[in-house]
């Protein structure tokens, strides 16, 4: 096997040679893909259509943050996906999609177990390894498009130090102990994403995510800016994405989306 340490736009176009994608972008630089592919789907970009750079200098996460992307050490993508009218209702599910696409993709490549942390980051071995940014673009109040951002640190040039991260976080390569074919790994995880589509609101999406997640049953804080935190143990996701917690009371809290972070409760 050959490992794809550099990548170009041939490489991409090979690999995802079995892959439903209509149209692709590449950039060895940019700013952001979630940037270029929101600029793309206001020019009319396909269902499907995928931008993706080796590098981003102006990388954005949630919430503001910044996220950074070397050359050759990571997954720097984003797809433009049109909703149709039922999916338009939920689109807070398209970022839990591309996490549970990324862990599916996980288990089929390398046997490693992820997990996801509500809402949609996916862990290894309690690590982050890879961020989602989901962004709309909007005609007055019908979603146009829905540009779904995923950043995956492979190699372990891709991991920021502790002390500049919120959340601990690790690469593929860190967890899978040997070298990760990035190409290899784009192609199974659209793939994924393309075959979990047409099931995102149905309850099989809503069970294929609870098996993934996070600290299940264990305690966990969730802290929201300006409000107490919550406390709770993770007891699953309703149908709308909301995260479920039981308090030590017995009582079920619903946490929406928004800006929120969840810890374990002993960190
Ligand atoms: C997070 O965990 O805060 C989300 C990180 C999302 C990063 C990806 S990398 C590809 C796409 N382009 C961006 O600028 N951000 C997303």
């Amino acid at each position: 096997m050959r490992y794809n340490y550099s990548m170009n736009q041939e490489q991409l176009r090979a690999a995802l040679v079995n892959v439903p994608v209509p149209e692709i972008r590449f950039f060895e630089s940019i700013g952001s893909t979630n940037d270029e592919a929101l600029r793309w789907a206001e020019d009319g970009a396909p269902d499907g259509a995928l931008v993706m750079a080796d590098q981003q200098t102006q990388g954005r996460g949630r919430l503001d943050r910044r996220w950074i992307t070397r050359p050759g050490a990571a997954l720097a993508f984003s797809l433009v996906l049109r909703p149709t009218l039922p999916e338009s209702r939920f689109l807070q599910l398209f970022s839990p999609l591309g996490a549970v696409a990324l862990s599916e993709a996980l288990v089929v490549q390398y046997d490693l177990e992820p997990h996801i942390k509500w809402p949609n980051d996916v862990l290894l071995n309690r690590r982050k390894t890879a961020g989602i940014l989901a962004e709309a673009s909007w005609l007055g109040d019908v979603p146009q498009a829905v540009v779904l951002g995923i950043g995956v640190n492979v190699a372990p040039s891709a991991v920021p130090p502790d002390d500049e991260v919120l959340f601990p976080a690790t690469c593929v390569e860190q967890a899978y102990g040997r070298p990760a074919d990035r190409l290899e790994l784009l192609a199974a995880l659209l793939r994924s994403l393309f075959e979990w589509r047409p099931r995102l609101l149905t309850p099989q999406f809503l069970s294929g995510w609870e098996a993934r997640l996070a600290f299940l049953g264990e305690p966990v804080r969730v802290e929201q800016d300006g409000r107490e935190p919550l406390a709770g143990r993770v007891a699953g996701v309703d149908g709308d994405g909301n995260l479920l917690l039981r308090t030590a009371d017995q009582q079920i809290l619903t946490v929406a989306v928004g800006d929120v972070h969840l810890r374990p409760a002993e960190s």
